[in-house]
């Protein structure tokens, strides 16, 4: 990856030069700069998540009164901030081979669905100790499907783009739906945080929210900073010309396959 030179990065340009000693290929300088900002807000989320579980919730811990501060902890860094960053790996190393790309986005994606589900066992075993009913409230209805429905987008993802049984254009037709709702579950995901949020505050400082007591503000402020992470992430992957271009044996290899089936290609190089 290189995130200091500058070239415009547009269409169907080729990789300009490989990983054999010739100089390493440029990545556009806006795109650099936009990822360096959304590592830092990604950075700053998690920190401002532990100062606010750490100074005003007693901290972390299992099996004690304070495991629930775990599912916070947890959804934060694994529904927010390791799917942000697994959704960017194909800008951040446009000029890595695919299949390598491929599997760290898998990877990614894989680690936070482990952290999402420590953080949803803390609150379900949290709620059992307590006797308090499960799944009553929108942010649990909303988390749940989040939950669900991300854990589904995996196995569809491992089974279309990982396994070698899907056929190429097979791949390229699921290849849309894969990017729309990845990018939805992504949204979906920052908005059952910022329910989560509130529904905490009104659970634990109710009548003093509205005096703007520090804790309150240093949460409405994790959200805001949830938003523009989701922002920035959600820029980077939509603009067109930071979309990753196809290595030169990827093209050869979707005009091989144009030519075999008179017409119809995936786009975008190899799936
Ligand atoms: C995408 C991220 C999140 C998901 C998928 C999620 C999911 C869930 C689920 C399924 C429950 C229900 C547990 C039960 O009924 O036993 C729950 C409860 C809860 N969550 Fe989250 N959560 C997320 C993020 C957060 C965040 C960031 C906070 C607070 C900062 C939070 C605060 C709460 C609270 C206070 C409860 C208990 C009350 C309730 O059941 O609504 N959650 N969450
Ligand atoms: C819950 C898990 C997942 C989510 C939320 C997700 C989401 C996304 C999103 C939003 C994109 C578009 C990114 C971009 O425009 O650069 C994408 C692309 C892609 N994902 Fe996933 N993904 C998940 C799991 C997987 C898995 C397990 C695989 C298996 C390898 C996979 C393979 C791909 C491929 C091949 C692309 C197309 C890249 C391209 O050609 O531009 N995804 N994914």
């Amino acid at each position: 990856m290189d995130l200091s030179q500058n070239s415009c990065g547009m269409g169907m340009r080729p990789r300009e030069a490989g990983m054999d000693g010739a100089p390493s290929p440029a990545s556009p300088a806006g795109l650099s700069a936009y990822v360096v900002v959304s590592q830092l807000l990604g950075l700053t989320l998690l920190v401002t998540t532990g100062a606010w579980l750490g100074r005003y919730r007693g901290g972390v811990a299992w099996h004690s009164p304070l495991q629930f501060n775990v599912h916070p902890l947890c959804m934060v860094l694994g529904m927010v901030f390791l799917q942000g960053d697994a959704l960017l790996v194909y800008r951040v190393f446009r000029h890595e081979a695919k299949r390598s790309t491929k599997v760290l986005h898998a990877l990614l994606h894989g680690l936070a669905l482990l952290i999402a589900l420590v953080g949803i066992v803390a609150v379900f075993e949290f709620h059992q100790s307590k006797g308090i009913p499960d799944m009553y409230s929108l942010h649990s209805w909303c988390g749940m499907a989040a939950f669900v429905l991300y854990l589904l987008q995996w196995l569809l993802g491992c089974g279309f783009f990982l396994l070698p049984g899907a056929s190429f254009s097979l791949r390229g037709r699921y290849k849309p739906q894969h990017v729309f709702f990845g990018l939805a579950l992504f949204a979906l995901s920052i908005a059952v945080c910022l329910l989560g949020i509130t529904e905490m505050l009104l659970f634990n400082i109710r009548d003093s929210y509205s005096h703007f007591v520090s804790e309150g503000v240093l949460a409405n402020t994790l959200g805001v900073l949830l938003v523009a992470f989701g922002l920035v992430v959600g820029y980077v992957l939509t603009r067109d010309d930071w979309k990753r271009p196809p290595l030169a044996e990827e093209l050869a290899l979707s005009m091989d396959f144009k030519t075999l089936t008179e017409g119809e290609s995936p786009g975008g190089g190899s799936q």
